[in-house]
């Protein structure tokens, strides 16, 4: 048995599987027989088994050098580290690709565990042994990653050296795809809402896989900030790249209907945008890895020599048409009939929704103009960072805006000490606005400041609230913790309220200077005073390293370096961060003399508040596992919460 035996005979077995399970579940629904949901569901198992076992079959390929495998000569080299090569299975098209399916595999399973109707629960099955099948279909034709080569050379290339200059490529990309594939979930039981007419449960019964694929989706950009920040050595975390974009779209859309859905779980209402945007974020999650897999990028021409892009584009557009073609054929059933009043929770819900979609159409506009534009015209046109910023600064005010008041507001309409509480909101957004220019910042992060005290006093407010109305009702105050949904949405908000802080801040204000030290010279720059000690040169087997040394009066010793790639042709930096709360600095080293060692080229760029950007995503993550946890004891008392 060779890896590339057992990998193809785990990826036929994956699609064989998943084919099987389609035709079994749609029988199940057509001819309403259990038996053959049973025999569906006797699938799920044997499909997340064969789909490992390919997994551990690349991973087995890895780990012993078969370099006659193609994807193991493009993507390893005998000189890779142990974690890079355990990482190298997502380094590149194919490998992502059997990572996906081995994901949804585990999450058909998971889900196919839920308790739920024959009728919905074989539709459910179905949607999701589709993707299955969409994706194992893929790698058995088209993208396989056990393809063999028939003069396998002695050694590979490695993968992109980008990839392996740090840690968090291990685990970005898996928490990105933990996030793609959760929306699947959702998105499956949507459509058999749909297809059986039963529209309000559905998202009560799927909060819990929209919240983790959404926790992972947030996660995985944050990781992706930081790992831009710490890795591209420009000192910034976004460029509105389109590979950034392309994972922005699908979070943004998950964030709009994560919030619509409280409103019908707790209301009834929204039906129709649950449905739209369910499907409009899971197909981006597939338009996403087309734009970032298909070569597109690169060049629209890219798109049409390799087969992938096209694959995806289809397996896009039918995700798509299968969402809003079913809801186009219940819209009457599911229309809302109640007007909302803007001044309710679901009012701020609905019109923060918009915010969020408006924002991903945007996004998707200035992504793809310059790609239709090429391949229409012939002319390469460019999208620049001005107009993505320009469009988002309002749409991120309008939002941060509307997230102070939202959880504020009741639903239905507003009471009179609501008022007061919005009076009070909007004093604090201009107090701190005022207290920012005073101080003499710009005005753009002077309003920066003003939000985040708005948000933050938005939040001791609904504190304040639930705590007393828990007094009143003569209860523990601590039970408001119990608000797992209130407390960790809390948390979650103010986190984007200082993570808003952070981008103001570091965007706004941002030093950056440069200069060549020859030995024992001094520089003083943006409060720090450094001095060049030398170079020293490293060999370290798979890549060269050279490394400045910096005595700093404030930091100690640090070591800018630059790593040599063989396989590329100028080097990657390896800059040296010093994160304080205030300033971050970042040290790079730029260029050196390589007869002698006596000079170098140090840039430092110091950056404020980038610091609480980490922690604001630490936060992120900690509010929504909060929400996810599961409550101890209920202590349900009406009337006390102010939710
Ligand atoms: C929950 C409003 C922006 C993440 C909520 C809740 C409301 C709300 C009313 C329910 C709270 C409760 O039931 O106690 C809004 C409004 C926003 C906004 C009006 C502005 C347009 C954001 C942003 C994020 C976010 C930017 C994250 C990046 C969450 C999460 C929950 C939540 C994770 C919990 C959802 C659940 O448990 O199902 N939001 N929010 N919100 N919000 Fe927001």
């Amino acid at each position: 048995m060779t890896p590339a035996l057992l990998g193809n005979l785990g990826v036929s077995l994956a699609l064989a599987f998943s084919l099987l399970g389609l035709a079994l579940s749609l029988l199940a629904y057509h001819q309403g027989d259990g038996r053959f949901l049973k025999g569906a569901k006797a699938l799920v198992l044997p499909a997340f088994l064969a789909a490992l076992t390919a997994f551990l079959a690349l991973e087995w390929a890895l780990l012993t050098h078969d370099f006659s495998l193609a994807y193991v000569a493009r993507n390893h080299s005998t000189q890779d580290p142990l974690w890079v090569t355990l990482v190298t299975p997502w380094a590149a098209l194919e490998g992502s690709i059997l990572l996906w399916g081995l994901l949804q595999t585990l999450y058909t399973l998971l889900a196919s565990r839920k308790p739920l109707d024959p009728w919905r629960a074989a539709l459910v099955l179905a949607v999701l042994f589709g993707v299955q099948v969409f994706f194992f279909g893929v790698m058995a034709t088209i993208a396989s990653p056990f393809e063999t080569l028939p003069n396998p050379p002695a050694d590979g290339t490695g993968p992109n050296p980008l990839l392996q200059n740090h840690w968090m490529m291990a685990v970005h990309p898996v928490l990105m795809y933990l996030g793609f594939v959760g929306l699947s979930v959702p998105f499956a039981y949507a459509v058999a809402a749909m297809v059986v007419r039963r529209y309000q449960t559905w998202v009560g019964e799927t909060r819990w896989w929209t919240l983790i694929a959404w926790g992972f989706l947030t996660a995985g950009k944050v990781a992706g900030m930081w790992w831009s920040y710490e890795v591209l050595g420009w000192g910034g975390y976004w460029a509105w790249d389109p590979v950034e974009n392309a994972s922005f779209i699908p979070w943004l859309l998950s964030t709009a209907f994560l919030h619509t859905a409280i409103v019908q779980e707790t209301r009834g209402a929204f039906k129709a945008w649950n449905f739209a945007f369910v499907t409009l974020a899971f197909a981006a999650t597939v338009l996403g890895t087309f734009l970032t897999r298909s070569g597109i990028i690169q060049s629209v021409h890219a798109f049409a020599e390799g087969p992938v892009g096209p694959a995806f584009l289809g397996f896009f557009l039918l995700v798509t048409g299968l969402g809003l073609g079913l809801l186009s054929r219940v819209s009457r059933e599911v229309r809302d009939t109640a007007v909302f009043r803007l001044l309710s929770r679901e009012g701020a819900l609905l019109l923060g929704a918009f915010f969020f979609a408006g924002w991903a159409l945007v996004v998707v506009l200035g992504t793809f103009y310059p790609l239709l534009a090429e391949a229409f015209t012939g002319v390469k046109v460019s999208v620049g960072a001005p107009f993505f910023n320009q469009a988002s600064v309002p749409i991120g005010v309008g939002i941060l805006l509307l997230m102070g008041v939202g959880p504020l507001l009741p639903w239905r309409r507003p009471r009179a000490e609501v008022f007061r509480n919005l009076y009070m909101l909007l004093a604090v957004l201009f107090l701190g606005t005022l207290l920012g220019l005073l101080r003499g910042y710009a005005f753009g992060a002077s309003l920066a400041v003003g939000l985040f005290l708005y948000n933050t006093a938005a939040i001791l407010l609904l504190v304040r609230e639930g705590v007393l109305a828990r007094l009143r009702a003569g209860l523990s105050p601590w039970g408001f913790l119990e608000n797992r949904r209130r407390v960790g949405s809390l948390l979650v908000h103010f986190a984007v309220a200082l993570m808003g802080l952070g981008i103001a801040f570091s965007q706004t204000y941002r030093l950056e200077s440069e200069k060549t030290l020859y030995r024992g010279q001094a520089w003083e720059v943006g409060g720090v005073r450094m001095e060049f000690l030398g170079v020293r040169a490293l060999d370290e087997g798979r890549r060269f390293a050279v490394e400045a040394s910096l005595r700093t009066d404030r930091f100690g010793e640090v070591r800018p370096r630059l790593h040599f790639y063989p396989q590329m042709n100028s080097p990657l930096p390896a800059p040296k961060v010093v994160y304080t709360p205030g300033n971050d600095y970042y040290f790079l080293l730029m260029d050196f003399d390589r007869e002698k060692g006596e000079w170098a080229s140090v840039r430092l760029i110091v950056t404020p508040l980038v610091f609480w950007m980490w922690v604001a995503g630490g936060l992120l993550a900690l509010g929504t596992l909060y929400i996810l946890w599961p409550a101890a004891g209920r202590e349900e008392v009406k009337g006390v919460s102010p939710a």
